[in-house]
């Protein structure tokens, strides 16, 4: 069908008139650009940071040119472009290396705005002194609170990272730029601790209706919707940080057009959060990274490990269908119990002891196991349809975790069946896997080539053209109103753009 459309189309059009239309078009092209060139000297519509050539002088780096920093991807082999694989393996085998596509790092120019500190670090406790709301980070930081909290702390080092951008010294490994100009940002980061405040405040008061948690989200939305940025984009080139899956319950709802950072997408409709708009990060680790393993197949008796709670809501019916089915093997361990108490120890002991951890949908897809998993490099098994994860447009995961449908899970031996076929050969190469990958999932300060706060951003950065995309089309019709009669002043913009 395509092919007889084409060949009449051929027909149609001749080479000539095709001749002719290229001619005109180009020709049009080229005074377009001469009379904007004499007008303005520079065309101010086209945003100069977002050509190629004006990006890569400043604020695109090459590794190659920053020798004494590891490679921020260590092993490409993960990475889904092929054609760069194989050529940067062998350069690397080498012992030179070659710039490939993926070195380049693309720094996103950030705007954050000065919001009081009952938003962010004052929510730990902390006080500004002097005129700033912000703690000076080449002096000691505010720690971050311990325990579970931790899990959802993507907030506190994204928001240190962006101040320590601003020290030269730290500005070699950066992927991330403050700018003090809205004007020069490609996007606008609200640094809300969303996490922590749910965490610390979503109880109510006895004697208050509100809890904290609500009333912050409630002062946000205010404070947000009153800035001229906000208004300049209706939030589209905002960046929200939601990673708690019970976070900013209220306030998503007013704040969606902004690009949400989030741990998965399981308590948001669709039209609120979305792959294509939003940033999955990844939970930090409770179980500390396995370093020196020098484990292997044989030396891990245990063929499969889960800990974790009974019952849960929602999708978490499937743990206790697969506790039935693999109650009574002997290599498998499987507990229910939260990792809260003395459960970290316990736990990294299992998992540094077990072949495969599994990982089941909870009342959220997601959960803190898969990334404790992967730093004790227990290759993990994931039984979770909706899950979103971290990194995955340049990230193969199966190249080191394994994952079964839920409804071949639950059949009678199949999970079992299927973890005994994974030989030794197999598994080792998914071990070496992760022990190559783990650094993606770790959170620093400062932060390091590569690691989770780095990649966060360049996950944000491979946003910006989208949120682009929009803005421009939002204005097309701010600037010239097609009719100036009453009532038709203020062209809509589209509300599900999305
Ligand atoms: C921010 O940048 C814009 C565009 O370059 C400029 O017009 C404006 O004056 C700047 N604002 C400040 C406060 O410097």
């Amino acid at each position: 069908m395509p092919d007889r459309i084409a060949s009449s189309l051929k027909g149609v059009v001749s080479r000539k008139s095709m001749f002719f239309f290229f001619t005109m078009t180009s020709f049009l092209f080229l005074m377009s650009w001469f009379f904007l060139l004499r007008s303005t000297g520079r065309p101010h519509f086209i945003d100069h940071n977002l050509l190629p050539n004006s990006k890569l002088d400043g604020t695109t780096k090459s590794q190659t040119q920053n020798p004494n920093v590891e490679s921020s991807f260590g092993n490409r082999a993960i990475l889904v472009d092929s054609e760069d694989v194989e050529e940067s393996e062998s350069s690397e085998k080498n012992g030179g290396r070659k710039c490939s596509r993926n070195d380049q790092v693309i720094v996103p120019k950030v705007f954050m705005y000065d919001m009081p500190s009952e938003f962010h670090f004052g929510l730990l406790d902390w006080k500004p002194s002097g005129k700033s709301v912000w703690p000076d980070v080449r002096a000691a930081i505010p720690g971050y609170a311990g325990g579970l909290n931790l899990q959802h702390s993507i907030e506190f080092w994204l928001t240190l990272d962006i101040l320590a951008s601003e020290i030269s010294q730290a500005s070699k490994a950066r992927t991330v730029i403050r700018v003090r100009n809205s004007s020069d940002a490609d996007i606008v980061f609200v640094p809300f601790f969303s996490s922590l405040s749910y965490n610390k405040y979503s109880k109510a008061n006895p004697h208050e209706k509100k809890s904290g948690n609500k009333m912050l989200q409630e002062k946000l939305v205010k404070y947000l919707t009153a800035q001229e940025e906000w208004k300049r984009s209706g939030g589209k080139d905002h960046v929200i940080l939601a990673h708690h899956p019970n976070s900013m319950l209220d306030a998503r709802m007013q704040l969606w057009p902004a690009t949400f950072i989030l741990s998965d997408f399981g308590r948001y409709p669709p039209n609120i959060a979305s792959v294509e708009k939003d940033v999955i990060a990844p939970y930090k680790h409770l179980i500390s990274s396995y370093v020196n393993d020098a484990s292997n197949f044989d030396s891990r008796p245990t063929l499969l490990y889960f800990q974790g709670a009974i019952y849960r809501k929602d999708g978490g019916w499937a743990r206790q269908e697969l506790y039935y089915l693999l109650k009574d093997e002997n290599d498998v361990h499987f507990s229910f119990g939260s990792i809260q108490k003395d459960g970290v120890k316990k736990a990294s002991e299992g998992m540094r002891s077990s072949k495969f951890c599994l990982n089941i949908a909870g009342d959220t897809p997601s959960s803190n196991r898969l990334f404790d998993a992967i730093a004790s490099h227990c290759v993990p098994v994931i039984i979770s349809d909706e899950i979103e994860l971290p990194f995955e447009d340049v990230l193969d995961y199966s190249e080191f975790c394994i994952f079964v449908p839920t409804r071949d899970a639950i059949k009678e031996k199949f999970l079992i069946n299927f973890i005994r076929s994974i030989g030794k050969k197999e598994w080792t190469r998914m071990w070496n896997k992760l022990k190559e990958v783990e650094h993606f999932f770790e959170y620093h300060f400062p932060s390091k080539e590569g690691d989770a706060v780095q990649m966060i951003w360049q996950a944000v950065a491979r946003k910006v053209p989208a949120i682009r995309l929009k803005l421009n089309k939002d204005r097309r019709f701010s600037r010239f109103p097609p009719s100036t009669e009453k009532g038709l002043k203020s062209i809509p913009t589209p509300r599900n753009f999305w």
